[in-house]
């Protein structure tokens, strides 16, 4: 009898240990990819269910766990019945109202299975398997077993089949302005972020903790990022890395009394997006995160510009003048005094500067009252954003801009008081409304009130759509500073043209700055989601220049400064340096004035994540090409095949490069300018400075030019 049962508890440990046995699979279109469901356990109702993704034949995620931990109901949810399954395959195009391409292919083969877990709970796990990568997710139908319940913890890991090389920023509730490191998983400690002095709220949990998007590569050459993709209505996720077998588990943002999200069903979770491929230039190319948003909610988009901007905003960050009326830099408590940047008559400098070179925003910070008290005090009535400074004449304004055809940017920095912000903002769109404001620069510089919510927490995720949605009600353009990560929510609302979250060019004015890496690492990372608002565009690249003290320094050359309008793909670009700067070099201005931000096509020529990136893009409805070409802090050279041009034609290439002796460091702003007549034959020869980059553009060349120029040898 006691043999009995010894045979039989020893056997049910082994079947437990084997039984990551395959129930269900699904491959992507071209076969490369297959995702499968497997089963580590099982109980007299079911399964505990896991996955594993191979990509060409070999393992790229292990055995991985899925499901929840519930608060209420309080139950764990990873035990599943499977009641069904469903098989579909979509293969469709559609365009974007902006973007990289003009044409998107939706290409993907989907497993939805009906699950159903503890206390009878239905879940349907939806998988989609495309050719480049999968998205899942989890969505509780309505059901009379569940409605209102409360989420303590999301299980689901992505399990490495080994020590990747990682390029990852520190997992934080607050925010994403990190340098990024690169490491092994097993290398990395977060705890490091906690020292990130320029960084006003953040929050560290764990020192093995990471954020998304994460970029990985494995020994043999895989490239896998694993990001997220619609989050909407639920925390942003974290990875927690478990140094002993590199499995990387959820960890979601809490709220202010720790539980993770509050969901009715029916209800779904953001896609778990993990985009493979062998070839770098691939994750670049990869459309899935946008794939896996909803169309555009938005029916009439004409409204909706992508456009270039200046501002009243470079000369505060490098200290010349204050948003604050009464010149403390940041805030009165400061000494030092500076003058107001956002006057009526210094406003003006700026609308004349973009009409003259045809562009379209003119972005003004600290227009309004509140700049005197904002920084560093968890204060929750700080601005009303209807309320201009005594030398800021918001209708003389409104008829100057309108008279010249510029459209002055709004600005709205809640400091983070966010519960101040939403009484507001009905109110401030109006404002805008009324006063011919068509785009707003929200901002969120601070601990977050509600006090002990987080930018990165449900409540604040739920905040940002909310923004989003009243601005496009109001046909207002959006463009966020300190929000939670993108996830490709543009598609959806078209009239979120840009965001910051993640550390911009303005952390060279003040700080140590950005390393020349960084622009090359935050194409693999943070622009996987959506657009960047980086401030491109600087050419007074020394802050000495400003102020002899200073130390800081943009860590770019100023070509490099030109590339980044390519290799950033943004529908909305700042050129961000002074109009008096731009006035002293208005040859390589003029690539700002000619680059295009909203592209017909786009081709990623060469890229490694932390090394270089080479994009060139075709402008919408036109036929000229532009290329960005950057490196890290290593000289580079490249060779391009121009068989993108149109065959039938020739074109001016105007190449924007490095001075032969240029370096971020000892010679930034040195640059060529030459010209060129060159046809889709042609190889075009870049060198890249240290911490440098190319920018050209290609244009049909007339009959005169061919004449003119000399032919590329
Ligand atoms: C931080 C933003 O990133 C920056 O662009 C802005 O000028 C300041 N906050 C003030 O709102
Ligand atoms: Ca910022």
């Amino acid at each position: 009898m006691r043999n009995k049962l010894f045979f039989t508890l020893v056997s049910i440990f082994f079947l437990q240990i084997c039984f990551a046995n395959k129930i269900e699979g699904i491959a992507s279109p071209d076969g490369n990819i297959y995702f499968s469901v497997v089963a580590t356990g099982n109980n007299a109702t079911g399964y505990k269910l896991a996955y594993e993704i191979s990509y060409k034949k070999k393992d790229a995620i292990k055995t991985s766990q899925l499901g929840f931990i519930l608060k209420e109901p309080s139950l764990r949810l990873y035990h599943f019945e499977i009641l069904s399954k469903e098989v579909t395959t979509v293969d469709e195009n559609w365009q974007p109202v902006w973007g990289e391409v003009k044409t998107i292919r939706n290409n993907y083969n989907q497993l939805v299975l009906k699950l159903k877990g503890q206390n009878g709970i239905l879940v349907d796990l939806v998988i989609r398997v495309f050719n480049d990568g999968v998205g899942f997710r989890y969505s509780f139908p309505k059901q009379p077993a569940l409605n209102h319940f409360i989420i303590a913890d999301e299980l689901t890991q992505f399990v490495m089949t080994g020590d990747h090389r990682a390029f990852w920023i520190p997992g934080d509730y607050d925010t994403n302005e990190y340098a990024y490191y690169t490491s092994t998983l097993s290398g990395v400690d977060a705890s490091g972020g906690g020292f990130a002095q320029e960084i006003h709220a953040k929050t560290f949990f764990d020192k093995n903790a990471v954020q998304t998007p994460l970029m990985m590569k494995s020994k043999d050459g895989l490239y896998i990022n694993i990001h997220e993709a619609a989050l909407i209505n639920y925390p942003a996720m974290n990875l927690v890395i478990d140094k002993s077998n590199f499995a990387l588990s959820s960890h979601l943002v809490p709220d202010a009394v720790g539980n993770k999200a509050y969901l009715q069903a029916p209800a779904a979770t953001p896609w778990r997006t993990i985009i493979i491929s062998d070839k770098a230039t691939e994750i670049l190319a990869s459309k899935l995160i946008l794939n896996l948003n909803e169309p555009s909610k938005i029916k009439d988009v004409s409204w909706v510009k992508p456009q270039k901007m200046v501002g009243v905003w470079w000369e505060m960050h490098v200290g010349k003048s204050s948003w604050d009326y009464s010149g403390g830099q940041v805030g009165s408590q400061q000494a030092t005094r500076v003058p107001h940047g956002a006057t009526t008559a210094n406003v003006k400098k700026y609308i004349d500067f973009a009409a003259k070179h045809d562009i379209r925003g003119v972005l003004v910070e600290g227009w309004n009252t509140g700049w005197e008290d904002w920084f560093g005090q968890w204060k929750e009535d700080v601005f009303d954003f209807v309320t201009p400074y005594p030398d800021f004449n918001v209708k003389e304004l409104q008829a100057y801009a309108a008279a010249k055809g510029v459209k002055i940017i709004m600005h709205h920095e809640t400091s983070g008081s966010v519960t101040n912000y939403e009484r507001w903002m009905d109110t401030a769109y109006r404002f805008m409304n009324q006063f011919g404001y068509e785009a707003v620069k929200t901002g969120y510089v601070g601990r977050i009130i509600p006090r002990g919510e987080h930018h990165d927490g449900q409540w604040m995720v739920r905040h940002y759509e909310r923004v989003t949605q009243k601005t496009a009600e109001r046909q207002i353009m959006v463009d966020m500073h300190e929000p939670v990560r993108p996830t490709g929510l543009h598609r959806t609302y078209p009239n979120f043209l840009a965001c910051e979250a993640a550390r911009g060019n303005e952390f060279n004015a003040w700080s140590v700055g950005n390393p020349p890496e960084h622009e090359t690492i935050l194409a693999f990372t943070r622009l996987m989601g959506g657009p960047m608002d980086y401030t491109p565009g600087i050419f007074k690249i020394k802050m000495n220049s400003y102020n002899p003290e200073k130390k800081e320094q943009v860590h770019t050359t100023l070509a490099k400064q030109l590339a980044l309008y390519v290799t950033m793909f943004s529908p909305l670009q700042m050129a961000a340096d002074l109009p008096e700067n731009y006035e002293a070099r208005p040859d390589a201005f003029q690539f700002i004035k000619d680059v295009a931000v909203d592209w017909d096509d786009s081709k990623i020529l060469e890229a490694e994540p932390g090394d270089y990136v080479v994009i060139s893009r075709k402008a919408k409805g036109s036929d000229n090409w532009f290329l960005g070409a950057i490196t890290d802090e290593m000289a580079r050279n490249f060779t391009v095949a121009l068989s993108f041009l149109d065959a039938e034609k020739k074109y001016v290439a105007t190449i924007y490069r490095d001075a032969d002796n240029a370096d971020w460091k000892e010679n930034p702003e040195a640059y060529v300018i030459e010209k060129f007549l060159v046809d889709s034959k042609t190889a075009l020869r870049l060198k890249l400075a240290p911490g440098g980059g190319t920018a050209v553009s290609f244009m049909p060349a007339t009959s005169e030019q061919v004449k003119q120029f000399k032919k590329y040898k």
